[in-house]
């Protein structure tokens, strides 16, 4: 949905440097189609099983998105209190929501029994404790699986793999055995499934094949132990490419594999897919401002920066650079923003088109862990966020202002 027309980068039917016009930069713009049509994929990919949908907010938690997400029936998969109330004021369905994480606090807990989420994910015996406990308080009886942690390598970065042992989340089958017999003598949880996440930005099928076996067996021992278990939740995970060349996610294998071995299981199977759904579907779309030669070496100097984007300095992820106005000539620079860490950059000695001050960039692949990582360091207001829908293009959030990034301190000043 991103691509160039007579020398223009064009988003579905909008020309980007026409929207540079409207909005001030830096800003990110989305392509509902690309959401659309990755939600199709998916929806099409788990037809042959009994799959749950529950879309991983933290990915991007915008209203607008959540709302087309939503609006297409799929649940949420939520870490937090605040996603939760995020996805239910975008029209989303309290029945279709799970929540994992390894630190829910009691707050959290009650905001999410009483709205009568489908599942709370638990990783430990005080969690599932304090679920109980809270549960009682209301006089209900809540759903929970236990995570387990399937111990394979996911074949992706070592900051975002978290279905390895050592990693903080989920535990192993002989914990598993623990945790089920202290459920067993409760009165206000009920055990009925179990769940998993093997990592993030996975392209390969085997992972899941290999934790998907382990799951198996452990299913087999609560139902062989009297559980009435009727869900499996497989996390997120599918990747996506974001380096020019690199192949997609391998479907086909997943689908002659994974698909089959998910449906001859029973259960119902809850998938929380995020980056494949949002990520291709955004540009962050810059100013450069100044060309600064230092011998060898050219940066390309712009207006978004590390507090907009995180990617690069946090993971050294690879993100592709497209100018809004296609240049045939190339150089190799760095494009580097304006926070003062030498982390703040998103391309390193990267050839790419030759861009001057004034022109415009696009950094590519930035719909998911993009707006919803950002922060206001550096000084620097939250940025908007614009979404085409073919030739037609909205604001979906404004940029904050500068009053309003002070707003919750004002009132303490000379208090
Ligand atoms: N479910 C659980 C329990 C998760 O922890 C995650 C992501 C997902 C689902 C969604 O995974 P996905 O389908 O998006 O791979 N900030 C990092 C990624 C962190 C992943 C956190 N967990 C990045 O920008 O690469």
């Amino acid at each position: 949905m991103f691509s160039y027309r007579d020398g223009q980068l064009y988003c579905e039917d909008t020309a980007l440097a026409g929207l540079t016009k409207d909005y001030p930069t830096p800003f990110y713009v989305y392509s509902r189609k690309v959401i659309k049509e990755r939600i199709a994929t998916l929806k099409d990919l788990f037809a042959p099983v009994d799959a749950v949908l529950a879309y991983a907010v933290k990915v991007n938690n915008n209203l607008s998105i959540l709302n087309v997400i939503a609006g297409e029936g799929l649940g949420a998969d939520i870490i937090s209190r605040g996603e939760l109330y995020r996805y239910l004021k975008a029209g989303g369905d309290p029945k279709k929501v799970v929540f994992s994480g390894v630190a829910k606090t009691e707050e959290e807990l009650r905001y999410a029994i009483e709205r009568g989420i489908r599942l709370i994910n638990t990783e430990s015996i005080p969690e599932i404790a304090a679920i109980n406990s809270i549960a009682a308080d209301y006089g209900r009886k809540v759903d929970i699986a236990i995570r387990i942690n399937p111990d394979v390598a996911a074949d992706t970065h070592h900051k975002i793999t978290t279905g390895k042992k050592g990693n903080k989340f989920g535990v192993s089958f002989e914990t598993v055995k623990k945790n089920a017999a202290m459920i067993r003598g409760l009165t206000n949880v009920r055990l009925t499934g179990i769940a998993m996440h093997l990592g993030s930005q996975i392209m390969k099928a085997k992972p899941y094949y290999d934790a998907i076996m382990k799951a198996k067996d452990v299913l087999t021992w609560l139902k062989g132990e009297g559980f009435a278990v009727t869900s499996l939740d497989i996390g997120g995970g599918i990747g996506v490419p974001y380096k020019k060349g690199d192949a997609p996610f391998d479907f086909e294998t997943y689908k002659r594999d994974v698909i089959p071995l998910l449906a001859s299981l029973g259960v119902t199977i809850i998938v929380e897919p995020g980056r494949y759904l949002v990520a291709e579907s955004a540009a962050l779309i810059m100013k450069v401002i100044y060309i600064k030669e230092e011998g060898e070496k050219i940066f390309v100097a712009v207006d978004a920066g590390m507090n907009d984007f995180q990617r690069v300095a946090l993971y050294d992820a690879h993100h592709e650079v497209l100018p809004l106005v296609d240049s045939k000539k190339t150089f190799s620079a760095d494009v580097v923003g304006p926070i003062c860490e030498s982390s703040d950059y998103f391309t390193k000695d990267r050839v790419m088109p030759v861009v001057a001050a004034g022109d415009y960039i696009a950094l590519m692949g930035t719909g998911g862990y993009g707006y919803s990582m950002s922060s206001n360091y550096n000084g620097r207001e939250h940025i908007a966020e614009i979404m085409v829908d073919g030739a037609k293009s909205r604001v979906i959030r404004r940029a904050q202002t500068l009053e309003e990034m002070v707003t919750q301190e004002i009132e303490y000043l000379n208090a």
